[in-house]
């Protein structure tokens, strides 16, 4: 298989943190020697109250692992207080509001004041260490100092994004058991506003344990106020003291629990460490983004994702690294948006997603060749695949083939970037996530575990645990077992079908489970599924995803009405909006196909193989049917299929 393949630029070779020989002695010394591999980068990174007594314990067979055992620190120190001699007059905080004429710098020493400030204020509402708080907040600084006020007194946050339904933010609050919910009045995105206060008081109906409701003022449009559990946060901050010492917090410690979709049933609570993740945070931060002192970095993703968690947010300010948060969309007011924010604040790093190359492209290159780029000097991606076209268009039109492109692999669970090219050291092929960074062991295995030959696709795995890896499930270790570690004992399943090719690149497909990756976002097929199901006329669903030009993928639902039920445009109206106010705008259903009945083998179970097929209009294999019930349920779903408009 031939690739092209990107060579270093000598100007960046120039620069570069690493090259290619140290790349792969430091690889081979993080693999052969881990325990005084990550023990010298922890103390490079991260500064502790106290020394740890053991590196890495335990094993992925009996799923006992950990990080800096017994080692003390705090997240919002290492963040913060510990800048201050050198940065505190340093901008931690460029924001750029959803309008371009809104924007703040914030300090390091204006930024550590605030968190302060807002760790007294959780402290007055009787937030403790260990308990938990829910962030459902814009991409607003406040964002930023309600999780790291949290870090400070070792509250552990769970950020839900703004876009998720009243629904979806229920469910999270409950199943993490929180306390406290930090949210605003309104958000605001591309002009438009967000009733977020207003999806807050819909999720409390069913959340009895929520005694407080902290609410930022970001527009002047009136709320509805419940006396005694709303507060306005600019009120409480104004009666708030400056100084609060930050907690000593145990490395195993949990940071934060973030929601993600898995294949069966509700979103899983990933829970993080505090002493591995911000080691991993920080680590990855400064190598793979080759981050130098003084640039403007900025990771476009939602505080409300895990991108948005590790490299807008920890891995950024743990370095002392100016960090980018911006409130908005790419195509508002219009199409050079990113392209403008860029040359208004000199970014030089900067970090997006797949979807939203796709669709800036789409809009055509005047609107980011009339924009300067030139403080860029270094482009990244992640979230899903990039293919060849679009990594070629983002590295020429936007990086003038001037910035290599960092296609970076990883998952809510990993916590930061396992797969990616170092730029400086690795020599880029477009559509590739390349080398594993520094302790993984990755590895492509078939359905029973073997390892197969180069170029051979296969199922990825991890085999070594990493600092940055999940801890468990909140509060569900089977679902954890069961998730990641059930299918091959003692290697970590990710979910993921891939090939590595001879030079030791690895090339992902997409994901080989329930899950569909939807402009970037994770959703389970499950979930969406139980939505329709909810609705009174709907006697079955099954979901699957097919290809979206810009999105991705997009959700093709098989749905057969109760028996005197019309299958009108009416009913499939609302069976989109049922699954939107179920979870969200992220999953907006693509095509409803009414189908008479679904697929199912004598067991009763629904073909999902099949229906996948059929969507795809991939009909020359449909593999075995001889286990279906009913082989003319085929036939007729086959005649009655949407087109898809690619
Ligand atoms: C899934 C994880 C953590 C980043 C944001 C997404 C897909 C992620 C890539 C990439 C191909 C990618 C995988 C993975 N994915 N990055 N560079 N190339 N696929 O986090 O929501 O937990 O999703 O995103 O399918 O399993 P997430």
């Amino acid at each position: 298989m031939s690739d092209t393949i990107h060579p270093i630029s000598a100007e960046f070779l120039r620069q570069t943190h690493l090259t290619e020989p140290q790349y792969r002695q430091l690889y081979e010394r993080s693999i052969k020697d881990p325990q005084n591999f990550w023990s010298e980068q922890a103390q490079k990174f991260v500064t502790w109250f106290k020394p740890w007594d053991e590196v890495c314990s335990g094993d992925l067979e009996k799923l006992n692992t950990g990080w800096f055992k017994n080692a003390k620190l705090n997240a919002a120190y290492n963040c913060l207080d510990r800048h201050l001699e050198k940065r505190a007059k340093q901008t931690a905080i460029i924001w750029e509001g959803d309008d371009p004429k809104e924007t703040r710098h914030i300090t390091y020493a204006e930024l550590h004041s605030e968190v302060s400030r807002f760790a007294n204020v959780l402290k007055k509402q009787h937030i403790k260490k260990g308990d938990r708080v829910c962030i459902y907040l814009p991409m607003i600084p406040e964002a930023v100092v309600a999780m790291l006020a949290c870090a400070r007194i070792g509250a552990i946050h769970s950020v839900v994004f703004g876009g998720f339904s009243a629904d979806s933010l229920k469910a999270r609050i409950n199943d993490a058991d929180c306390q406290l919910v930090i949210t605003a009045n309104e958000g605001l995105r591309g002009g438009k506003t967000i009733p977020l206060k207003q999806n807050v008081d819909e999720a409390l109906m069913d959340c009895r344990q929520v005694r407080s409701v902290i609410v930022v003022k970001r527009t002047a449009n009136e709320v509805s106020w419940t006396e005694g559990r709303d507060a306005w946060y600019q009120d409480l901050m104004a009666q708030a003291e400056s100084q609060c010492p930050p907690e000593m917090i145990d490395a195993e410690d949990p940071l934060f629990v973030l929601y993600t979709s898995g294949s069966t049933g509700q979103p899983k609570g990933i829970l993080h460490s505090t002493g591995g993740y911000l080691v991993y945070a920080a680590i990855t931060h400064h190598y793979i983004f080759d981050y130098h002192d003084g640039e403007i970095f900025w990771c476009t993703a939602d505080v409300g994702w895990i991108t948005g968690h590790t490299y807008a947010v920890y891995g950024p300010l743990l370095n002392g690294a100016t960090t980018l948060i911006f409130e908005g969309v790419p195509h508002y007011p219009d199409f050079s948006r990113y392209w403008n924010v860029i040359d208004k604040y000199k970014v030089n790093i900067f970090y997006t997603a797949p979807t939203a190359i796709r669709a800036l492209r789409r809009e055509g290159n005047d609107w980011v060749t009339r924009t300067q780029r030139e403080s860029l000097k270094l482009l990244g991606t992640v979230g899903e695949p990039i293919s060849a076209d679009v990594w070629e268009w983002y590295y020429t039109v936007v990086g003038n083939s001037r910035c290599p492109i960092v296609d970076t692999w990883w998952q809510t669970e990993t916590g930061g970037i396992l797969l990616s090219p170092l730029p400086g050291a690795t020599p880029l092929k477009p559509g590739s996530a390349a080398w594993p960074f520094f302790g993984v062991v990755a590895a492509i295995v078939d359905d029973k575990g073997n390892e197969v030959a180069d170029n051979q696709m296969g199922k990825l795995i991890i085999r070594q645990p990493w600092p940055g890896m999940l801890q468990t499930v909140y509060k569900n270790r089977e679902r954890f077992v069961a998730a990641y570690f059930a299918e091959f004992p003692g290697k970590y399943l990710t979910g993921d079908d891939a090939r590595r090719d001879n030079e030791g690149y690895f090339w992902i497909t997409g994901r080989n489970d329930d899950v569909i990756k939807i402009a970037g976002h994770r959703i389970g097929t499950g979930e969406v599924e139980s939505a329709i199901l909810q609705h009174p006329s709907v006697s079955e669903a099954a979901v699957v995803e097919v290809p979206d030009a810009i999105k991705g993928h997009s959700i093709y639902a098989f749905v057969t009405p109760k028996s005197g039920i019309k299958p009108t445009d009416a009913l499939k109206n609302e069976l989109i909006k049922k699954v939107r106010t179920h979870i969200g705008a992220v999953a907006t259903i693509g095509y409803v196909q009414w189908a008479d009945a679904l697929p199912k083998t004598r067991s009763g179970k629904i073909m999902r193989r099949l229906l996948r097929k059929i969507a795809n209009n991939d009909l020359n294999e449909l593999g075995d049917v001889s286990t279906l019930a009913d082989p003319d349920v085929v036939d007729n779903l086959i005649n009655n299929r949407l087109p898809i408009e690619e």
